[in-house]
């Protein structure tokens, strides 16, 4: 079965077409980044015409690389929530459409859910059970996934996610936006130890985190120094030294928690070169094993909604091209 996915729920358009015996077959990423850029963060209205403008020619140029043609697409993933209402709507309105006219059914994907699975799609994918963390520009959670569709939270950002912690704090600093990418690219040239920063909830006993606090103490810190570029970039490695040790601390205490051996990283925040050695050290001397999907696949990408509705193909409509979207979805809520 082919599947096609498309992913549109922020700001950046994906599609790709995953083989359920022949695996990903071809994917193209169109990035709204600097179109957003002039005015510092995404706007929501024109990201929804961006879309617009980009699915059709991108799922075109998917379709050559792989050498199929549309006649050959069984179905149709697409991003269902949560995101901008505009821009879901766009990927919800082309795939209803396209199965219309192609005669194939379609299915709403949860986005979280195709982070989550996206480490599946390496040639060494993780068995269930897992422990998953899942780190997004609008999600900071800790997961138990026991199959496709059983999901446990065990903890959750009590404010900031942890990716727009880095956005938020990139921009206090004027990095510009998008800034998560931008800070962690100055932090490796800072020194460790020259600042200090909190750790909020380091020791709470649960698995929840909060990183509000964070960007505060930065903003703090950055109005007592001088900004040359080395202090900032000391900031920004005092910034990320302390997400990156809550993140893994809770991680190794979800897995003692859940006494699974395997942990999954998923979410832009996954593309974190210093947290992906943390936790690769950890599991070294710990004895677990850690996942992540290829860098390309951590942040917003139509591959992982292409697999996940690959791997949901049961729940797709039948002869029906109704769509509705979930801006605001809890993943708990999304079962098979
Ligand atoms: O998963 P994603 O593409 O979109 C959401 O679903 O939110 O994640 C985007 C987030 C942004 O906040 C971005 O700043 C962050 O991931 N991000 C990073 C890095 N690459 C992307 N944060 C820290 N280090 C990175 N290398
Ligand atoms: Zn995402």
């Amino acid at each position: 079965m082919l599947v096609l996915g498309i992913e549109s729920s922020c700001d950046e358009t994906g599609v790709a077409l995953y083989h359920t015996e022949r695996g990903l077959l071809a994917h193209a990423l169109h990035s709204q980044v600097a179109m957003h850029a002039e005015y510092g963060g995404v706007v929501p209205e024109l990201a929804s015409r961006d879309h617009i403008r980009r699915v059709l020619p991108l799922t075109r140029q998917i379709l050559k690389e792989a050498d199929c043609t549309l006649g050959d697409i069984d179905a149709i993933a697409y991003t269902q929530g949560p995101g901008l209402a505009g821009a879901l709507l766009v990927g919800a309105s082309v795939a209803a459409s396209l199965g219309f006219a192609l005669g194939v059914p379609t299915l709403g994907v949860h986005h979280l859910e195709g982070h989550l699975l996206a480490p599946l799609l390496e040639p060494t994918p993780p068995a269930f059970p897992f422990v998953a963390l899942l780190v997004s520009g609008g999600h900071s959670q800790l997961m138990k996934v026991s199959a496709v569709g059983t999901y446990e939270t065990l903890g959750e950002t009590l404010d900031d996610a942890a990716g727009e912690a880095f956005d938020k704090t990139a921009k206090l600093l004027g990095l510009g936006y998008p800034g998560g990418p931008a800070l962690s690219r100055l932090a490796e040239r800072g020194v460790p130890g020259r600042f200090r920063l909190p750790r909020p909830m380091l020791n709470s006993g649960d698995l929840n985190f909060s990183f509000s606090g964070l960007k505060t103490a930065v903003l703090t810190l950055a109005g007592q120094q001088a900004r040359d570029e080395q202090t900032v970039a000391d900031i920004c490695r005092a910034f990320q030294d302390a997400i990156v040790e809550v993140l893994a601390t809770k991680s190794l205490a979800a897995m003692s928690q859940t006494g699974l051996s395997r942990l999954v990283v998923a979410g832009g925040v996954g593309a974190n070169r210093q947290l992906r050695e943390k936790l690769s050290a950890l599991a070294a001397r710990r004895g677990f094993e850690v996942y992540y999907p290829k860098l390309e696949f951590c942040t917003d990408n139509g591959a992982m909604i292409a697999f996940a509705g690959a791997m949901r193909l049961g729940q797709a409509s039948q002869g029906e091209w109704k769509f509705n979207i979930r801006p605001r979805w809890d993943l708990g809520a999304c079962r098979t």
